[in-house]
This record gives structure tokens, C-alpha cells and sequence, in this order.
């Protein structure tokens, strides 16, 4: 009989474990780390369909329409002003900002006002458009009190709605890890003559619609494009915004370009020629630049060059290192 037991012991212990190990399965299925875009729990903007047609409803609408085609009111030959390069705030901010990971707005009405460090102060809605116009559309600010302004405040406003105060739902942002090489130019180039060239042209210029008076295809870099100053002139930026969105035909859900693909294609975009303009305002104190900010001084000694194409990881450490030091 002991002789049995024991033979069994072994046995009765396996399937203590099998039993152990199949229990954390099912208890940890429910809080399972989830990571890739389309397990979580997505944000939806509200259905612009049931607005009422209601005084406010039609300044909602007026306010999206101007995010979609923003070159018709405000492009070179704008109905109301001729003060930006001829692209459309959606050519950025995907499906007029409702796209997760397309430069989504559903952040915005939750966050803002809020205090960003580019500028040093505590920015508006109003103060933030303005900062596109002026960068990713190379443009003029428009009047902060405009009825232009207004409606896309309340578009904004009314997009978020639903979002708690301070909450930012999942793909409001989108980031790629870093490299641990540098982001290559030469490589990046290939790719886009593969993957990019037949819609935004051979020359980053992209294609004009003449009916819309906005672009089919944005261009890329050039003299239309937008300028040094904007947040898609640094690397990490533009390169997950590709990563998500491009090439557009495809499904965020299954990307086409790998990761390196991405920073690389990214790279080639901003060694090429586009606008400049300069804010001497910006990045009040220095240590808060961040690692991809490509123009100098900063407060640590990595050059210019590698501060635009990486690798970034040595930035971030020293970085991390001295504000451990000075905690
Ligand atoms: C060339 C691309 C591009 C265009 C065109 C563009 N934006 Fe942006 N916009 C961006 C990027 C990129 C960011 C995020 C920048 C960052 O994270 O540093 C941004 C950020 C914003 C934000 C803040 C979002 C947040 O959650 O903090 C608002 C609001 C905004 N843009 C509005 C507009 C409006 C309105 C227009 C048109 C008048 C416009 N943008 C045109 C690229 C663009
Ligand atoms: C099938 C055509 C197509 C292809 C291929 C394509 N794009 Fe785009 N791209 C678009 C369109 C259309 C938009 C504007 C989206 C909108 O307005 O809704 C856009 C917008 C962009 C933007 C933001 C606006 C701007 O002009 O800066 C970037 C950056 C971009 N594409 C990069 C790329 C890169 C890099 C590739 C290759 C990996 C690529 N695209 C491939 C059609 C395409």
C-alpha cells in the first residue's frame, strides 16, 4: 500500500500544478495585458448624424467642415482668407480627428486647457489651433474670437464630450520604441520610392484636387508642406504617425511598414527641404526638449544630428539619469 502512495505522489503532484497552473490562466484572462491596437477598448466619436439641427448643431458642423476642408477657407485661394499652404487640417488629424492613432482629437476637450512645455504656458484649444496654423499648415493665426475659431473649438468641444476631465483614451497618441540604431535616411528612401512615391509623388509634392481646392495626396516636403517648427518635423512623431496611417489604403490593424521601416521612412521625409520658420519662444527651459528635438542648445552634449535621427536611447538615459540625480 505505502509502496503505491508513494509511486502516485508524483503524479498527484502534476496534477496539482496542471490544476494551479490552468487556474491563473483563467483568473488572469480577464486583466490581461492587451497590446496590440485593436484588443482595447476603443474610443468612438459621437455620430455627427444625430447633431440637431439647432443653432449650436450647425456650429458643430461648420467646425468639422473647416478641419476637412480647411484649404477651401483658408488656402492659397481661400473664400475667407489666403493665410496657409493649401492643406487640410484631416490631412493630419485622420477622419477629422476621429481616427485612433491618426493625430485623434479625442483628447483634446479632456485635457486642455493644459500646460505644455514647447511653449512654457498654459495653452488654450484656441491657442493650440493656432499653433497648427501656424506650423503644420505654414500658415497665419486666425482671431481667437472669429466665428471660424469658435466653430471648431465647439467641434472639438463636442467630440470630447463624453471623455472624463483629464482622461486620455487609448490611440489619443501613438509611439513607436525607440531604435537602438540611428534612424537611416538612405534606407528610408528606398522604401519610399516603394511605398509612398505613387501618391505623394516623386518629390514629396503630392497631387492637387482641383475640385476640392485641397490636396488628394499632401505633400510630403517642399515648399508646401509643413514647416521645421511643427510636431511631424520630429522624427518620433512622424514616424508613428506612419507607422498607423500609411500607407493610407491599408487597416491601422495590420500595419504594412515594420518598425525600423517606419523610423527610416521618416528620417528620409525630414532630411528633406520643407519651410522654415522660427519661434525663438519655444522650449523656455532647455531640459525639456525632447530627445528627437533637432535643434540645439541643450542641457545635455549629444550633437544636433544625433538629437534629429538617433539613436535616441543614450539621450533618454542621460537624461533620466540627471533628473534621478537631482531627486
Ligand atoms: C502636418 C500635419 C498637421 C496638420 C495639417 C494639422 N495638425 Fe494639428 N497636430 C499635428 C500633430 C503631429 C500634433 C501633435 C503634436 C505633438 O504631439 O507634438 C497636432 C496637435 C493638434 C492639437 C492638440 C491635440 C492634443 O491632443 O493635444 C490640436 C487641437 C490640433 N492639432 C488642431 C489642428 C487643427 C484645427 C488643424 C487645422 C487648422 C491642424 N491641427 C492641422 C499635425 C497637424
Ligand atoms: C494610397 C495613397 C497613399 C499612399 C501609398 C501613402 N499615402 Fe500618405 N497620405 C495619403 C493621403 C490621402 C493622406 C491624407 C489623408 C487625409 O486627408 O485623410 C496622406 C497623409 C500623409 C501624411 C500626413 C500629411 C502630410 O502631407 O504630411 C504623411 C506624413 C504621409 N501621408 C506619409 C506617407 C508615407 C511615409 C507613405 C509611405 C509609407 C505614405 N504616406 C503612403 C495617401 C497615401
Amino acid at each position: 500500500m505505502k509502496i503505491i502512495r508513494s509511486s502516485w505522489l508524483p503524479f498527484l503532484l502534476g496534477i496539482v500544478f496542471i490544476i494551479a497552473i490552468l487556474n491563473k490562466a483563467m483568473f488572469s484572462s480577464g486583466e490581461k495585458i492587451k497590446t496590440s491596437p485593436d484588443e482595447k477598448p476603443q474610443w468612438h466619436a459621437p455620430d455627427i448624424n444625430l447633431l440637431p439641427e439647432t443653432a449650436d448643431g450647425d456650429t458643430i458642423r461648420y467646425g468639422r467642415e473647416l478641419i476637412v476642408n480647411t484649404s477651401k477657407y483658408f488656402g492659397p485661394h481661400g473664400t475667407i482668407a489666403s493665410i496657409t499652404n493649401g492643406m487640410n487640417c484631416q490631412n493630419c488629424h485622420v477622419e477629422a480627428g476621429t481616427k485612433a492613432f491618426g493625430n485623434s482629437f479625442s483628447a483634446v476637450a479632456s485635457t486642455y486647457p493644459k500646460y505644455r512645455e514647447r511653449s512654457g504656458i498654459v495653452e488654450s484649444i484656441e491657442f493650440r489651433i493656432n499653433d497648427c496654423m501656424q506650423r503644420s499648415l505654414n500658415g497665419k493665426p486666425i482671431d481667437s474670437t472669429s466665428k471660424e475659431m469658435k466653430a471648431m473649438v465647439a467641434y472639438l468641444k463636442w467630440l470630447g464630450k463624453d471623455v472624463k476631465h483629464g482622461e486620455k483614451p487609448y490611440g489619443s497618441n501613438a509611439e513607436l520604441p525607440f531604435l537602438t540604431r540611428a534612424a537611416d535616411p538612405q534606407q528610408g528612401k528606398t522604401i519610399y520610392g516603394i511605398k509612398c512615391m505613387r501618391c505623394h509623388g516623386s518629390n514629396g509634392e503630392g497631387e492637387i484636387d482641383f475640385d476640392s481646392m485641397g490636396y488628394r495626396y499632401p505633400p510630403l516636403w517642399g515648399n508646401n508642406s509643413y514647416n521645421n517648427a511643427a510636431g511631424l518635423y520630429r522624427i518620433s512623431r512622424l514616424a508613428a504617425f506612419i507607422k498607423y496611417n500609411m500607407p493610407f489604403d491599408q487597416t491601422q490593424a495590420s500595419p504594412q511598414l515594420s518598425d525600423e521601416e517606419a523610423w527610416d521612412v521618416a528620417a528620409f521625409i525630414s532630411s528633406q527641404q520643407r519651410p522654415e520658420k522660427k519661434f525663438p519662444e519655444d522650449w523656455p527651459k532647455i531640459e525639456s526638449k525632447p530627445p528627437d528635438y533637432p535643434y540645439g542648445p541643450y542641457s545635455d552634449n549629444f550633437s544636433e544630428q544625433q538629437h534629429k535621427y538617433g539613436p535616441f536611447i543614450p539621450i533618454r538615459n542621460a537624461k533620466e539619469k540627471k533628473s534621478a540625480a537631482i531627486k
